[in-house]
């Protein structure tokens, strides 16, 4: 059994004085559901006041990015070793960093081994963007991104990772993915591909999530789906009635 996970990811949103503020009105909501995991991803500034905030519940911290050396003379980065101290989870691959910080499937495979290495999930995103997607590339570039993004990881740290599919067409445009097409993406192609690269049982176990214009409205079509175990959630994710609607469509 998979069991449903809700991430929230802030973006470059909330000062930690926002951030704080917006978790003190979220936090009775989310923390009366239960059989869902919670993570809120906020930007490095607000991680340690709200992995404060969050001590004691069961809603986890992610970060948003990480670099994978654990430390060394890389200014402005952040390693993994200091990420978790706080975080149990990290964002990799996210395709507004493959746009606009020029993340390569490279670059992704060495911050998903290296968050592993530090037990950190590392929430590996892939996902086509509209010009491939009309030109039926779908498969090309998620098969792609799989398979270069987890090359090489340990077998045995397989079922700790999380894929979120995420259509570049989708993310922050209101226009999400239908859940079949969506379902049809991570069965059909996610799994397949982690099932030829590790095993069939392996593929199974692996978590995928769904992101892309995820709201109170339609999430509970996605987590309907088979192979859907969840959302990583943009926009709605600042959104107390929003998110906590999300949340609680994945636990039911
Ligand atoms: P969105 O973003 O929910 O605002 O579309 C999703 C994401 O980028 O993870």
């Amino acid at each position: 059994m998979r069991r449903p996970l809700v991430a929230g990811n802030w973006k470059m949103f909330m000062t930690s004085a926002e951030a704080r503020l917006l978790v003190s009105e979220m936090l009775p909501g989310l923390t009366a559901i239960q059989d869902v995991e919670i993570v809120i991803c906020p930007p490095f500034t607000s991680i340690l006041p709200v992995a404060a905030m969050l001590e004691g519940t069961q809603i986890s911290v992610g970060a948003q990015n990480m670099y994978w050396e654990a430390s060394g003379a890389y200014t402005g980065e952040i390693s993994p070793a200091m990420l978790a101290e706080y975080c149990k989870y990290v964002i990799i691959g996210h395709s507004e960093r493959r746009a606009y910080f020029g993340e390569t499937d490279a670059g992704v495979n060495r911050k998903v081994k290296a968050a592993l290495e530090h037990d950190l999930v590392p929430i590996m995103c892939v996902g086509e963007t509209l010009e491939e997607n009309e030109s039926g590339k779908t498969e090309a570039i998620v098969s792609r991104q799989v398979r270069e993004g987890l090359g090489g990881v340990e077998i045995d740290s397989i079922p700790m990772v999380v894929i979120a599919y995420e259509p570049v067409w989708a993310i922050g445009t209101g226009r999400a993915a239908t859940a079949d097409g969506a379902n049809q993406v991570i069965a059909g192609i996610i799994r397949r591909v982690l099932g030829e690269m590790f095993s069939l049982s392996l593929a199974q176990e692996v978590r995928a999530l769904y992101g892309g214009s995820v709201k109170a409205s339609n999430a509970g079509e996605f987590f309907n789906q088979p192979d859907i175990d969840g959302a990583l959630v943009g926009g709605a994710s600042l959104k107390i009635n929003e998110f906590v609607p999300i949340v609680r469509a994945a636990a039911s």
